[in-house]
């Protein structure tokens, strides 16, 4: 007698998969899940893993033109962080039944994308204080949340990505304050920074909900915990008190307290840019890709290697 367990019937599975949702506990990869949730988790870890990897460019850019040598160590450290949180999430990725050399090429052939934000130049030593502040103080906002998400390997990985994450909020936060305390051209320098990022940062939370098809579906497959502008709000929620701590202006005149709404009032990003960065012509679209692609193939030794390494280990393990 056979004592292989007989496959459930699709609906059964379906069943056990909706209560697990419903119940607010994980599913785990070798957990029966639908198509859609799959390649929804695929697209959404995929996209982030890449945003970390191609997130280390505009600050690596100044890596070598740290003003001293405690500048240079916090900032090695913070690009570093960034490589390790895109390989937690390629691992965390690759549980859904998708190799990683798969997920470099979608992204080097541009069929994933990676992060808009990604596409901005870093002008100045302030760009790093800035991203520090507002960019990865945005990833933040999206990010806690997703601690909480219903894919396992996704939330655990996040877990410890928000701590880094929040390392990286106060070192750029302490970069922006020491200039502050600075000269006039250092204090200029860093609202001129502000300037340029603070809509870009808004623009980290995606179209609004009205344009944001997916996140509905999303939401009840509990891979998203709130809605784009929801989590907008709570950015420029918290981010307002730290920008008067700083003294820096925010570039956006309706930008007020709303006592009745208790949350601040601010004004529409411009929508277009957001879609032609997306596109592939935000301002630095093209260097970003082929600064990857190069980097990808740079590394092919490395790759080789450690296959062959590999192969030799298991044929020494198999004669044993
Ligand atoms: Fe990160
Ligand atoms: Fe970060």
């Amino acid at each position: 007698m056979s004592t292989t367990p007989v496959e459930p019937a699709e609906a059964a599975r379906q069943a056990a998969f909706d209560a697990t949702i419903a119940h607010h506990d994980r599913i785990e990869p070798r957990d029966w899940m639908p198509d859609g949730y799959r390649k929804t988790l695929i697209r959404q870890i995929a996209q982030h893993a890449h945003s970390e990897i191609i997130g280390m460019q505009p600050e690596g850019n100044w890596i070598g033109r740290a003003p001293s040598l405690r500048r240079k160590a916090i900032l090695l450290a913070k690009v570093q962080d960034e490589a390790g949180h895109g390989l937690y999430l390629y691992s965390a990725c690759e549980t859904l039944g998708i190799a990683r050399s798969e997920l470099v090429d979608m992204l080097l052939s541009g069929r994933q994308k990676y992060s808009s934000i990604f596409n901005y130049p870093t002008l100045s030593y302030a760009d790093v204080g800035t991203i520090g502040w507002l960019v990865d103080g945005a990833a933040i906002c999206n990010q806690v949340p997703l601690c909480r998400t219903s894919y396992g390997p996704y939330g655990r990985a996040m877990i410890r990505i928000c701590k880094e994450e929040s390392f990286h909020q106060r070192q750029g936060y302490e970069l922006l304050r020491t200039m502050m305390d600075g000269t006039d051209a250092q204090r200029a320098m860093v609202q001129e920074s502000v300037d340029r990022f603070w809509w870009p940062s808004l623009m980290m939370f995606g179209p609004p909900d009205a344009e944001s098809p997916n996140t509905e579906q999303s939401m009840a497959w509990g891979v998203k915990r709130n809605s784009n502008d929801e989590l907008r709000q709570k950015f420029v929620d918290m981010t307002v008190p730290q920008a008067q701590a700083l003294g820096v202006t925010l570039p956006d005149p309706a930008l007020r307290w709303n006592a009745e709404r208790d949350h601040h009032d601010f004004g529409e990003p411009d929508w277009s840019e957001l879609t032609a960065v997306i596109r592939g012509n935000g301002p630095c679209n093209t260097e970003r890709m082929a600064h990857r692609r190069a980097a990808h193939e740079d590394g092919a030794w490395v790759r080789e290697a450690a296959t062959a390494f590999a192969a030799r280990s298991a044929a020494k393990a198999g004669a044993r």
